[in-house]
């Protein structure tokens, strides 16, 4: 057996802020009704992260202590933070920055990822690459997004979809062949138009017509991107499974990125899964872009056992998309 170093997770942990957004409030909001939400997109309610002042680091800080505490280790122990996001609490400095400072992780440096919905798999790629370079021992990897901060309530199409929470998990080093087995990440910039913010970024500064126009919201074409992430996300996660010579048999979970139940189950039928393999947790949360991952693995840690194989797959804006197998590292929790 080769000792080549692996990335394993070893702790896990989420972060949901409590008040409910329901298809019932949204009702009284916009033009829209709970049968439509629910058969269009499979969501029941979302949470939405209240309260003057609380951005993004509000939900990955606790979540961060929590999954210290859970490892038992010292938020002075991990080197180094990477916070996926679209939703940072200012452009900059980075999230992770302040994360570390509102945790404690005073020895670690901080970086944010920005591939929206795919985020997550992005930084857990790259932070799986530290450990495997032997170079770092604790590398945790967050996804976070205050979705509701960039949402316009009065736009029935978006508002709909998106929640506001966070998601963390600690790589260390493996010796066992425990962990990031294989990444496939792909991103096309034609996708751009589709899904985006399109102000306050350096091309169109924010301005008085800007915030007039609403281009400071989150702006889709729905349908498109559908179409497209229908097909990329069940595309990259049959190709992760051919190259690494495995069928859904071998496979104990999908860990999906919840924007849709019907992306979802796309993507579980392509891989030959049945349902009761595919976590879903987006009937209570929405999408909440970089978090939808590890909020489902936080949520599911108990089912998980040691050696289980686990597909993550992902698609958003960019576009970008990714699938990455995992071999889970311990029993429950
Ligand atoms: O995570 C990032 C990636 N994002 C995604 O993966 C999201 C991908 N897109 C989707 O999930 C779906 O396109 C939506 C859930 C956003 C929309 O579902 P759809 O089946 O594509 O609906 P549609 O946009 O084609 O709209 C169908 C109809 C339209 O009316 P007409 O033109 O047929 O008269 C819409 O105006 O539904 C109408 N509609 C609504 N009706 C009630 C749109 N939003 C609503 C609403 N309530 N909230």
């Amino acid at each position: 057996m080769s000792n080549k170093i692996t990335a394993a997770i070893t702790a896990v942990n989420g972060y949901v802020p409590e008040d409910k957004l329901t298809n019932f409030d949204l009702e009284k909001i916009v033009e829209t009704t709970d049968e439509w939400i629910r058969t269009r997109s499979g969501i029941e309610e979302r949470r939405i992260l209240k309260g003057e002042s609380k951005g993004t680091s509000d939900m990955v800080a606790p979540a961060l202590t929590g999954l210290c505490e859970k490892r038992g280790i010292s938020p002075e122990e991990i080197e180094c933070v990477i916070v996926a996001t679209v939703t940072p609490d200012m452009v900059f400095p980075a999230t992770a920055n302040i994360v570390c400072h509102k945790a404690g992780a005073t020895n670690a440096f901080g970086f944010d990822v920005s591939a929206a919905c795919s985020g997550f798999l992005y930084a857990l790629t790259m932070g799986a690459a530290m450990i495997e370079s032997g170079r770092y021992k604790k590398v945790v990897v967050a996804g976070g997004d205050k979705m509701s901060a960039i949402v316009d309530y009065t736009d029935r199409t978006t508002c709909i979809l998106f929640g506001d929470a966070a998601g963390c998990l600690l790589l260390e080093p493996s010796e066992n062949g425990y962990g990031i087995k294989d990444s496939l990440l792909k991103s096309d910039g034609q996708g751009s138009d589709y899904l985006k913010m399109k102000a306050g970024g350096s091309l169109r500064p924010a301005s008085h017509e800007t915030v007039d126009n609403k281009e400071h919201y989150i702006y889709q074409e729905g349908k498109t991107v559908f179409k497209f992430a229908v097909k990329g996300m069940a595309d990259v996660s049959a190709e992760l499974l051919e190259r690494n010579n495995l069928t859904g048999d071998d496979i104990a979970w999908l860990v999906p990125h919840q924007a849709n139940l019907r992306i979802i189950d796309a993507t579980a039928q392509r891989m030959g899964l049945p349902a009761e393999k595919v976590m879903i947790n987006i009937n209570r949360y929405g999408n909440t872009t970089a978090a939808t991952i590890p909020l489902c693995l936080w949520e599911w840690e108990d089912q998980l056992k040691k050696g289980d194989k686990l597909v993550l797959a992902a698609f958003g804006g960019g576009f970008t998309w990714g699938a990455t197998l995992v071999e889970w590292a311990y029993d429950g929790k």
